[in-house]
């Protein structure tokens, strides 16, 4: 066998058991020009063409990490795995193509963050990728900048951070802003989930605890934080009929929630991450502060061991999607930063080396998932999520020559002493993991040769990525049109219509904030009950209207119906407010199966 050399354009693979998501069978593939050319049995190629055995291995996509974050500049410092050393780590674990995020400041042009992105990452990439824009603050023109993106720069991808208050976290408003130009655009919305506001809460109450070391990150940011803004997030996104991604799927409640919504139609996909199915929170509450501190990101590890085989076999039924790294490292002295307060230890953690590995370890050897499902997990559903597939993500003719022939036999431990990457921690040291790359093919180009690495900076090509992708939006765009509100037509009212310039007490009364504390006047009295001047005055609704304070919240029925109505067959059954709803098909949402 001679094996493959760098810009040689025309290679045979031979022998292997091609792995695709929907099929695997034995059959040769074709190379040529950075294209794959044909797949199947004997083959008639062009002589010349470099042969490599793959006898007893399988050809496989190469892997797609969906979150990366190269170089990123974060609390203070910039991760240490750089679009060079980040990319050389991707290739020697059986990736070929990663999507990292451009993040802006806040106040930063999205646009000029996107091109001081790629001026850090074009030179240095070894393999293939693409850019998810993170949306950090809210204008007019941050919408419009949004749209260029995906007109000219192809961005099909925006990501909101629920979280890191002060910093980059959306509110409500603003998501649904994000949200409602993610679905005009035909793009994805992406969400960082946690609620921040919380967060921050327990943060000060851990370090008012005395609580300052990396177990006060798990502690200030348990499960049900991360469930509830998953939760809000599909409610927020899919109500703007916008489809969601969300990144990083840390717990079993965060993935629950995307179970129980897909299960209504919400149109959601879930990301778990290398991290959250390698291992566990139980090493923030580690003797030795650079252990622990080495596993902090957001959202955190699960102090629940049982949390990374229940993310994978949410990822072998379905209910999770693809699997990506966050990749963003930071050595120990960047960590250190804070010894004293965890609030301060940059968040971040490696995977991108080792993703494959420990997915065919987790997933393939542990028997929950089997080689179609290892590739729909590690590339195929990521290529069709993000608008990718059949470029990438697939062994067929056309499809771009990505591809990994993969050794499942190879046994090996997990070692920051080995590894690839620039960080000098790894969170998975010590574990034995099985399943590595023998080659790796990048646009048709051994970038690793019988386990070598041949990388070259600067040989990755940015990916564009086209919006309105079929695989994320057509059932939304469908139930668009087949479930639109309508408005019932009736004959229009002619009964009284109250004096619209009196101002109500919600409006300008105790209740309300604007009010500060009731010192407006109340159904046209002087002052608060409570406050100076109330004493002896005799409040009471304006006329024709009834006090709700009196009332005990009783439904008045007679005021319920306007005038001109008759009493009804119903009049005497008990009232309940929401008996009274006329509810949309579907139920609460328009897009919510019933
Ligand atoms: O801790 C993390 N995850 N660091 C990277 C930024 C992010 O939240 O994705
Ligand atoms: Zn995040
Ligand atoms: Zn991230």
């Amino acid at each position: 066998m001679a094996p493959a050399r760098s810009n040689q354009s025309r290679v045979l693979i031979k022998g292997g058991k091609v792995v695709n998501h929907d099929f695997a069978e034995k059959a040769d593939v074709y190379i040529e020009d950075g294209v794959i050319q044909q797949v199947g049995k004997d083959l008639s190629v062009p002589g010349g063409a470099t042969i490599v055995d793959a006898t007893d291995k399988l050809v496989i996509p190469g892997g797609i990490d969906t979150h990366t974050h190269m170089q990123l500049p974060f609390m203070g410092q910039v991760a240490i795995d750089d679009f060079y050393s980040g990319t050389r780590a991707a290739v020697a674990g059986g990736t070929t193509m990663i999507i990292d995020f451009v993040i802006p400041q806040k106040g930063e042009g999205l646009l000029q963050a996107y091109d001081k992105w790629r001026q850090w990452a074009d030179p240095k990439v070894c393999i293939d990728y693409s850019f998810h824009v993170a949306v950090t603050w809210w204008s007019e023109a941050v919408k419009e900048e949004m749209e260029t993106l995906v007109r000219d720069k192809g961005v099909n991808s925006f990501k909101i951070f629920m979280a890191y208050k002060d910093v980059f976290q959306l509110n409500d408003t603003q998501m649904i802003e994000v949200f409602k130009t993610c679905k005009e655009l035909g793009a994805l919305a992406m969400v960082h989930a946690e609620n921040g506001d919380m967060v921050a809460e327990l943060q000060k109450q851990m370090k008012s605890m005395g609580i300052t070391g990396p177990e006060g990150h798990a502690y200030s940011r348990p499960e049900i934080v991360e469930a509830e803004a998953v939760n809000r997030a599909i409610m927020l996104s899919n109500q703007s009929h916008c489809p969601l991604y969300v990144v990083h799927v840390m717990s079993k409640s965060a993935a629950d929630s995307i179970t129980l919504n897909r299960e209504k139609g919400q149109v959601v996909f879930g990301e778990p991450i290398a991290a959250s199915l390698g291992t566990d929170g139980t090493n923030y509450f580690h003797k030795c502060w650079a252990h622990a501190a080495g596993h902090v990101l957001s959202p955190p590890l699960r102090p629940d061991p049982t949390t990374p085989k229940y993310l994978m076999q949410q990822l072998a039924n379905g209910n999770l999607d693809c699997v990506g790294t966050d990749n963003c490292t930071f050595s120990t002295e960047q960590k250190a930063l804070g010894k004293d307060d965890f609030t301060k230890i940059p968040n971040g953690v490696n995977g991108v080396e080792d993703r494959m590995s420990v997915v065919w370890t987790k997933g393939v050897r542990d028997g929950l998932i089997d080689e179609c499902k290892f590739v729909e997990v590690t590339s195929s559903k990521a290529a069709k999520i993000f608008n990718l597939y059949p470029k990438k993500g697939r062994i067929a003719p056309g499809s771009d020559a990505d591809i990994v022939v993969w050794d499942p036999s190879v046994k090996r431990v997990i070692s920051k002493e080995t590894h690839h990457q620039a960080v000098n921690f790894n969170i998975f040291e010590g574990q034995t993991v099985y399943g590595k790359p023998a080659y790796v093919f990048s646009q048709g180009v051994a970038v690793l040769e019988d386990g070598n690495l041949r990388v070259s900076q600067g040989h990755g090509k940015y990916v564009s990525r086209k919006p309105n992708c079929s695989h994320v939006y057509n059932i939304l765009r469908h139930r668009e049109q087949t479930q639109k509100p309508e408005a019932v037509q009736r004959d229009a009212y002619s009964g009284a219509v109250a004096d619209a310039s009196f101002s109500s007490p919600v409006g300008k009364g105790a209740n309300s904030a604007a009010g500060g504390g009731g010192t407006s006047p109340r159904y046209g009295g002087s002052g608060d009950e409570n406050g100076p001047g109330s004493a002896g005055r005799k409040t009471g609704p304006p006329p024709g209207q009834t006090d709700i304070h009196k009332s005990g919240f009783r439904l008045d029925v007679s005021l319920s119906r306007p005038p001109n109505q008759s009493r009804q067959s119903d009049d005497d059954r008990p009232i309940r407010p929401s008996s009274r709803v006329n509810r949309e098909p579907g139920g609460g949402s328009s897009f919510t199966f019933g």
